[in-house]
């Protein structure tokens, strides 16, 4: 399916913006940078609008939605937005029961743990997603020609949080599924495919100018069961986009070590995160552009050092086609929003 005339990448508003230009593979004037979780906690003006709003109803109510989209871009002045929303809105939508407990992340009421359990798993109804679609078209409206960043998680990261209910630090149960009911794992992510790639086909129609999938918990599977029990399912999330020229960009906390396998499920775009200097990651992916790779940790550290850092990633970014700077991972909570603002006036100052 192609874009419509007047999607905003089509109509003169994004498509020659230097975040899009930089997806392309181009060399825009200034170097464009957005920041994974830009929109959240480390804004007192979200912080605001969040009191008395359950997170995940605040995902689902169109006005809200598109606020907490666009108040990153108007402090900041980021190269992009990202929509407000999360990975596990799909499953919500698809009846799974969920909530985001503060601080802590998605907690499922029943985690999917057997066959039984997957083959009880309903599809996503389309027009359940009618919240998302006007959310998106409501941030879009109001942003112009800054372009809007879709996303969802990948089937990996998803059927994690399923698997293992909640949050975990290595994904234990989940790989243990993935080893002995490979059938089961199979149609387990091929369901989490599926939601998140129809996901990500309702944002793109409503107006996001490009995409990125996250899978954040990748780093803990080998090169091996990434690319045999992973990296089919994931090529299967962005297939659902096939046909739609927008920009897709590729995320995985410490995929470092596999970035190559990440790249080949049909990304445009891989995310590095802080681990791998990007000079090493365009020479193990050559030819693509990259996008990163800051250290978070380094937020809370004295401007001098912060400033540093920043120009050796645009330096080493210099190795890639194209660079796109953002953090290696999200925006801690108690990041001081006025130091984002300042990395976002050095970026575009240039080296
Ligand atoms: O600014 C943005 O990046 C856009 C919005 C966004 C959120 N979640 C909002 C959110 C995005 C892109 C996500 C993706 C997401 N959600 C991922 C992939 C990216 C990553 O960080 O690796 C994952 C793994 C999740 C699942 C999730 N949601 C977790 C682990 C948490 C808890 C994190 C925390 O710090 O509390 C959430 C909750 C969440 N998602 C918040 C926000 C703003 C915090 C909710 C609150 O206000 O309490």
């Amino acid at each position: 399916m192609p874009l419509t005339a007047d999607h905003p990448l089509l109509d003169g508003r994004t498509g020659t913006s230097p975040l899009v230009r930089a997806y392309r593979g181009d060399r825009p004037e200034t170097t464009p940078v957005w920041f994974m979780r830009q929109a959240g906690r480390s804004l007192p003006e979200y912080r605001e609008l969040r009191v008395g709003n359950e997170m995940l109803e605040a995902c689902l109510t169109p006005e809200l939605a598109a606020e907490i989209t666009l108040q990153p871009v108007r402090r900041h002045r980021v190269d992009a937005a990202i929509f407000f929303s999360d990975i596990v809105i799909p499953a919500k939508l698809a009846g799974v029961e969920v909530e985001i407990v503060p601080g802590r992340g998605p907690v499922f009421a029943n985690p999917i743990r057997t066959a039984t359990d997957v083959a009880a798993l309903r599809p996503l109804d389309p027009d359940s997603l009618a919240p998302i679609r006007e959310a998106v078209a409501r941030a879009v409206t109001e942003l112009g020609s800054t372009p809007l960043i879709g996303f969802a998680g990948a089937p990996f990261t998803l059927a994690s949080y399923l698997v293992e209910g909640g949050p975990s630090k290595d994904q234990l149960r989940t790989r243990t599924l993935m080893y002995t009911e490979p059938q089961v794992w199979a149609s387990l992510l091929n369901w989490c495919a599926d939601i998140a790639g129809e996901f990500l086909v309702a944002q793109v129609e409503a107006g996001a100018s490009a995409i990125q999938l996250f899978d954040s918990w990748v780093g803990s599977l080998s090169e091996q069961q990434y690319v045999r029990r992973v990296a089919p399912h994931s090529k299967r999330a962005l297939s659902h986009l096939r046909g739609f020229d927008v920009p897709k960009v590729h995320f995985g906390l410490g995929g470092g070590e596999f970035l190559g396998a990440m790249h080949g499920i049909g990304a445009d775009v891989m995310g590095v995160d802080w681990r791998l200097p990007l000079d090493e990651a365009a020479r193990r992916i050559p030819g693509v552009p990259l996008q990163g790779n800051i250290d978070p940790a380094l937020l809370g550290a004295p401007w001098r050092i912060l400033e540093a850092h920043v120009r050796d990633v645009m330096e080493r970014g210099e190795s890639a086609p194209a660079h796109v700077v953002n953090l290696g991972h999200g925006v801690p909570p108690e990041t001081d929003p006025d130091v984002l603002t300042r990395m976002v006036e050095l970026v575009h100052g240039g080296l």
